[in-house]
Order: C-alpha cells, then sequence, then structure tokens
C-alpha cells in the first residue's frame, strides 16, 4: 500500500470512493469544492492501482485572539473503502499526512471527530487549549494537534472552517 499526493487523474475515484466510505456524496462533493483551494492538501492510499483511501486538509481560521497569519489546518475527511477499513490504511493515511502538514510549515491541525480515534495521533480536546468549534459539538469531538509546541498558547475563541463545511450535516 503506497500513500501519496493526490493526482489530477485521481479526482473520480476519489469522488467515488468518499461517496462509497460516507453512504452519501456530501463529503465527497465537498472535496470537490474544496479542492485547489490555497493550503488545501490532497492524499490517498493506493493498493494493487486502486484508490482505497483519502484524507484532506484545509485551512482553518481562529477567529477569536492568535498570532497573525498562524497557519493552521483542519482534517477533514478522512475516508477508508469499506471493504479495506480496519487494516491500518486510514492509521497510515494520517501519519503521513501529519508529518507532510508538518514540512508545509502548518503549526496545528484541528480535527472534528471520535475522540477515541484520533487520540491515537497526538490529539487532545482543543477545549485544553482554550479553542472551541464554531459548530455546536461536543466539546471532546473538537480535538488539536500542535505540530509546533506551544503554537497556540495565547490563542482563544472560535474556530472556523471554510464555508463549503457549513453544508455538511
Ligand atoms: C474512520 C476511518 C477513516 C478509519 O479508517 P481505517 O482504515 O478503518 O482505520 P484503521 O484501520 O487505521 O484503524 C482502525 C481503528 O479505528 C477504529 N475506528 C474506526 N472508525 C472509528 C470511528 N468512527 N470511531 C471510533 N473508532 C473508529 C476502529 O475501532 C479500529 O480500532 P482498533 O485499531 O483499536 O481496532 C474509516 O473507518 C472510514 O472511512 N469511515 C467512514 C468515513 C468516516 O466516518 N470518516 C471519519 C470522519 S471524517
Amino acid at each position: 500500500m503506497e500513500v501519496r499526493a493526490e493526482k489530477p487523474e485521481d479526482v473520480e475515484a476519489i469522488h467515488r470512493m468518499n461517496a462509497a466510505a460516507f453512504g452519501r456524496e456530501d463529503e465527497a462533493n465537498l472535496v470537490d469544492q474544496l479542492r485547489g483551494g490555497i493550503s488545501t492538501f490532497s492524499f490517498v492510499a493506493v493498493e494493487s492501482e486502486q484508490i482505497v483511501g483519502h484524507l484532506f486538509f484545509s485551512p482553518v481560521a481562529i477567529a477569536g485572539e492568535c498570532a497573525d497569519n498562524l497557519f493552521v489546518l483542519g482534517l477533514a475527511p478522512v475516508a477508508v473503502l469499506p471493504n479495506y477499513q480496519r487494516q491500518g490504511i486510514g492509521t497510515f493515511l494520517i501519519q503521513h499526512g501529519l508529518k507532510e502538514c508538518d514540512r508545509s510549515g502548518c503549526k496545528a491541525v484541528f480535527v472534528l471527530g471520535s475522540s477515541e480515534y484520533y487520540q491515537r495521533f497526538g490529539f487532545i480536546s482543543a477545549k485544553e487549549k482554550r479553542l472551541r468549534c464554531e459548530y455546536l459539538v461536543p466539546d471532546e469531538a473538537f480535538m488539536v494537534l500542535e505540530l509546533e509546541s506551544g503554537a497556540l498558547n495565547g490563542c482563544t475563541g472560535p474556530v472556523k472552517y471554510r464555508s463549503e463545511f457549513n453544508k455538511l450535516g
């Protein structure tokens, strides 16, 4: 299994695999809308020349107090084809993606999801960093990983995703 950056010819397969993993088109459409935006990152997991996993990052903004121009990203969505789940592909994709975010100068990554799943990568509740999600979600579901230790010190307030996320139910 190989993890690599998305290529132009992957676009349709990525759409199909997100729709299959989530059982609806919303996340697949979201990726199509966000793709190509500034500071977006898209990775695929490939096995036997088939795209079996996909991971996307897009910029988020700390709308409260924070250092100017702090480069922070949101991890979403991540998906693995149903028949390939629970084989470590999601873990491998996320570990690879986080390293690439770090290499690109990103200081912290936010994620909204299962704390049980994301804590294995070092994510902690964003509340511990005095940051909250713009959406009404349980505190433990909105998490952050500092790629540079202390990068979020002094930051506080709501964290905003790109407006395209507002359509996700
Ligand atoms: C979430 C997802 C990407 C994980 O990919 P994966 O390749 O199956 O994950 P891994 O094999 O690396 O890890 C499997 C572990 O994650 C756990 N896990 C998977 N999905 C989980 C979830 N939604 N909540 C909690 N734990 C989860 C499994 O219990 C398993 O734990 P174990 O290793 O202790 O048995 C995949 O299940 C998926 O595509 N789900 C549908 C889409 C989705 O919900 N994406 C996340 C929201 S953006």
